[in-house]
């Protein structure tokens, strides 16, 4: 089923280069010192070096997007709202379900949207690739190869029944970004290589796991990570294995970045919230991004005959499951009830639960018949928070209520820790170029000023969490309609989509399009 034929390498044509920029630590420990970007020059001179870069920076600073060199449109409508949009919609097409958008971890439709993201990435001049993990790369050519590179980028996996802008949209932006560079001649000219890199799996659907790509590339998987399996027994390993990846525990330490060799991270996504909306605002900056866990929990009981077995004798996971159902969303709902909190110690305040939601998002059940007590019911439990102490609290106490329920109801319960990710906290310096890389672009399209670009927690998870493991991330938000996401329902308007390309090209011209001197 893996299409990986029409991918004509797994490493960018330049690979010794390559690899000594990025291949991880095993790779970077083997190489000869003459390839290290670090050998090149001694600290002090790469000091000199970048403080030299960085003023000349600021010299031709004005000199680039809608300076007006182009003689033209400075806003580059056609590419960064026409063609962007338009493939936008052309991703929401490739699904591996009839009538709804979902596209898993390698799966059939993940291939195909990975080959046409890479024909776009080529079509903007870019360098591209798989890694051993399914995730696509695509990066331009650099007067200094070697500088840390910019990376950017976002999810080309999807929930099931999805929105077509979660994940896609930022992988979109960035590549008509950077191909608006390409149309000014100004690709070969940046100073400091970027890199679009469109991961594999950050919705953990099929696995449960999330982040798989972002992970790998951060240098954070879990070391049990090819033995994860689906609901069918089939593991991440046989996933990679029928798209020719290698799968083996060295092939996924290839797919690590070494941290020297990177700048910083940025995604550009979709709000899934209604603050833009409710704000009037096309964008906003993202400060930080709530901590999650996901739990399996699995009930299990006495499978009998549902006109025999009288109330009293019954051991029924079903209505043990939905007591526990009903338990984690009060926990959530009011967790001063429950947990101790010292309001005067100022530990666990009620500030402490900003942003805490709970979700039971999947249920299943044996045999699943209505004339059945079922013998075993499993169901997920998705706990996030701001303040990961807070979250840990209440991932604690549920858990203790649920051994505690069990036992009164004579079920078995287990529960499985399936993903923990801690809150991660966006970079002050980064966040800050991308505000004023987002009131020049609101300025340019609206004719005012845009100082007051809101700035936002996100409640959603990111690959910038994974990747916050690795380097400085920051995030721009754009506005959604009605806050609807992880549905057919999302909704961006053309022209926010455009907003963000022309944010990101402020970003990348004030910060990255150094011209050689
Ligand atoms: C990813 O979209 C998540 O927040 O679950
Ligand atoms: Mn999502
Ligand atoms: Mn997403």
């Amino acid at each position: 089923m893996g299409n990986t034929k029409s991918w004509s390498t797994f490493f960018p044509p330049t690979h010794d280069l390559f690899v000594a920029v990025h291949s991880g630590a095993g790779a970077m420990a083997s190489l000869p010192p003459k390839l290290s970007p670090f050998s090149l020059v001694d600290d002090r001179k790469a000091l000199i070096f970048s403080v030299s870069i960085l003023l000349a920076s600021l010299l031709i600073s004005g000199l680039e997007v809608g300076s007006g060199e182009d003689g033209g449109d400075e806003l580059f409508r056609e590419i960064l709202r026409d063609e962007a949009v338009s493939r936008i919609n052309q991703l929401g097409k490739i699904s591996d379900a009839d009538g709804y958008l979902e596209r898993t971890f390698l799966s059939p439709g993940s291939i195909r949207a990975t080959d046409l993201i890479m024909s776009w990435m080529q079509d903007a001049g870019l360098k591209t690739w798989v890694d051993q993990m399914g995730n696509l790369h695509g990066r331009t050519n650099a007067i200094n190869a070697t500088a840390e590179t910019l990376l950017i980028g976002s999810h080309l996996d999807t929930v099931v029944d999805a929105g077509k802008y979660d994940g896609s949209l930022g992988i979109v932006c960035a590549i008509s970004a950077l191909k608006v560079l390409k149309v000014k001649g100004k690709l070969e000219k940046l100073y400091r290589p970027v890199e679009v890199i469109a991961f594999s799996d950050e919705e953990g659907v099929r696995f449960q796991s999330t982040f798989l790509g972002s992970a790998a590339i951060a240098g954070i998987l879990p070391p049990t990570t090819l033995q994860i399996s689906d609901k069918s027994g089939i593991t991440v390993q046989d996933v990679l294995r029928e798209n020719s990846f290698d799968a083996t525990d060295e092939s996924l330490v290839w797919v690590k970045y070494e941290p020297r060799s990177v700048w910083g991270y940025v995604e550009v996504h979709i709000e899934q919230g209604p603050v833009l909306e409710t704000l009037g605002y096309p964008l906003g900056v993202v400060k930080g991004i709530a901590g999650q866990t996901r739990l399996k929990v699995e009930v299990s009981g006495a499978q009998g005959h549902a006109g025999t077995v009288p109330m009293l004798m019954r051991q029924d996971p079903m209505a043990a499951a939905a007591e526990l159902v009903v338990t984690v969303e009060s926990l959530c709902k009011y967790p001063d009830k429950f947990l101790a909190y010292d309001e005067h110690c100022g530990f666990f305040g009620k500030e402490s639960f900003a942003g805490l939601v709970c979700t039971v998002g999947e249920i299943s059940c044996w045999p699943s018949a209505s004339n059945v007590i079922p013998g075993q019911v499993n169901f997920t439990v998705d706990i996030r928070a701001i303040d990961d102490e807070a979250r840990e609290l209440v991932v604690s106490e549920f858990s203790n209520q649920v051994y505690r329920k069990c036992e009164e109801r004579m079920v078995n319960c287990t529960i499985e820790h399936k993903h923990n990710a801690e809150a991660a906290h966006c970079d002050s310096g980064l966040s800050l170029q991308l505000k004023h890389a987002t009131s020049s672009a609101l300025g340019k399209m609206l004719g005012d000023i845009h100082s007051d670009v809101p700035i936002l927690m996100s409640g959603a998870g990111h690959d910038a969490m994974a990747m916050s493991h690795l380097t400085k991330v920051g995030m721009l938000f754009v506005r959604c309609r009605g806050g609807i996401s992880h549905s057919p329902e999302e909704s961006v308007l053309d022209d926010d989509v455009w907003a963000a390309g022309l944010a990101l090209l402020h970003f990348f011209d004030q910060h990255v399009n150094l011209l050689h001197f």
